[in-house]
């Protein structure tokens, strides 16, 4: 039987592209260019399988223009690049590469946190300017994080190793808001308490997004809420970009109607609002939520994993749509 022709739209690591070259054709992209949807579109026709990242998006027109793609494994928790209901419609499995990452990204959310809170970003700068000339008393006085009131809002597996850092870690009082309350054991094991969203806004010293991007969470962050919050308190965002107004918040961080953020996730990535690289009280990075080498390991071997799997007549790992071949 000839063998599956599967698409990597974007580079990574060799070893997981010879656990796919075991089962099907691979054509790869050694340059990592991130093609446009026409020319992703050009090189998936004919091909039954893709493995995409984040910023691959997998929609209607892309699956009119390829009838032949049974399966689409994205290196990534999220998924708002693939247009689910369309897939299922076409046939198509998604799968994602959730729990691998869960930690990693929970580090990086207390880096964020961390940096922004004791203002890193700002008093590594001024260093490396040569401007330390003398030790000051409120020199880059920024907020504890410790005993601080967390507040997190979405509260899925990386809300809740992030809930678990600081609780046990930092000795924070943990509140968060989520589309459904999470269980009394639960609660009670990460030491949170559930509170309205307007009470998360006003309550919190430390504000941390962790929810899906959804057409629901499209700017859950914007001038209103923001104006709720308190003027000492600080915005990490680790989810996706779109969750936040970017351009309110570059106001808000402007007009110190809040104290700080932290973003590793921006609207229109890679570009960054040009508001918010103006102000000093921001600490921004490139979308290194999942970024350490293992991690990143673990997600693309999961995501070849489905692959390997859905060609090879076994069950997915991580299927987010039902599979047409047990139907
Ligand atoms: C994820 O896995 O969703 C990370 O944000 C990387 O895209």
């Amino acid at each position: 039987m000839s063998k599956p022709h599967i698409l990597l739209a974007r580079a990574v690591f060799p070893e997981v592209v010879d656990k796919l070259r075991a089962v099907a054709e691979v054509q790869t992209n050694p340059d990592d260019t991130v093609w446009t949807s026409a020319e992703l579109i050009e090189r998936l026709r004919g091909k039954q399988g893709v493995f995409t990242t984040g910023g691959d998006r997998i929609d209607a027109a892309v699956l009119r223009a390829c009838p032949e793609l049974r399966i689409c494994a994205n290196m990534a928790v999220g998924y708002n690049n693939f247009d689910i209901p369309a897939m299922t419609a076409a046939g198509v499995v998604a799968t994602n590469a959730p729990d691998v990452l869960t930690e990693t990204t929970a580090d990086l959310g207390f880096a964020l946190l961390m940096a922004t809170a004791r203002r890193l970003a700002e008093s590594e700068h001024y260093l490396r300017a040569g401007l330390w000339t003398k030790w000051g008393y409120d020199m880059f006085a920024g907020s504890d994080v410790h005993g601080a009131t967390l507040g997190i809002l979405g509260m899925g597996r990386i809300g809740q190793a992030i809930a678990r850092r600081g609780a046990l870690g930092f000795g924070m009082q943990v509140i968060y808001h989520n589309r459904s309350r999470l269980g009394p054991d639960l609660e009670a094991q990460l030491s949170a308490r559930y509170v309205s969203k307007a009470e998360l806004l006003e309550q919190a010293d430390h504000l941390i997004l962790v929810l899906p991007y959804t057409a629901e969470s499209h700017h859950a962050i914007g001038q209103a809420e923001l104006s709720r919050m308190k003027p000492t308190a600080t915005l990490i965002n680790i989810a996706r970009g779109g969750i936040v107004d970017d351009a309110a918040l570059a106001r808000a961080l402007k007009e110190r109607t809040i104290a700080a953020a932290g973003l590793d996730v921006f609207e229109e990535e890679p570009r960054v609002h040009p508001g918010l690289l103006e102000v000093p009280n921001v600490v921004l990075t490139p979308h290194i939520g999942s970024a350490s080498l293992p991690t990143r390991k673990a997600m693309a071997h999961l995501a070849a994993d489905n692959l390997v799997a859905f060609f090879t007549g076994q069950s997915l790992l991580t299927p987010l749509n039902p599979d047409p071949r047990t139907r």
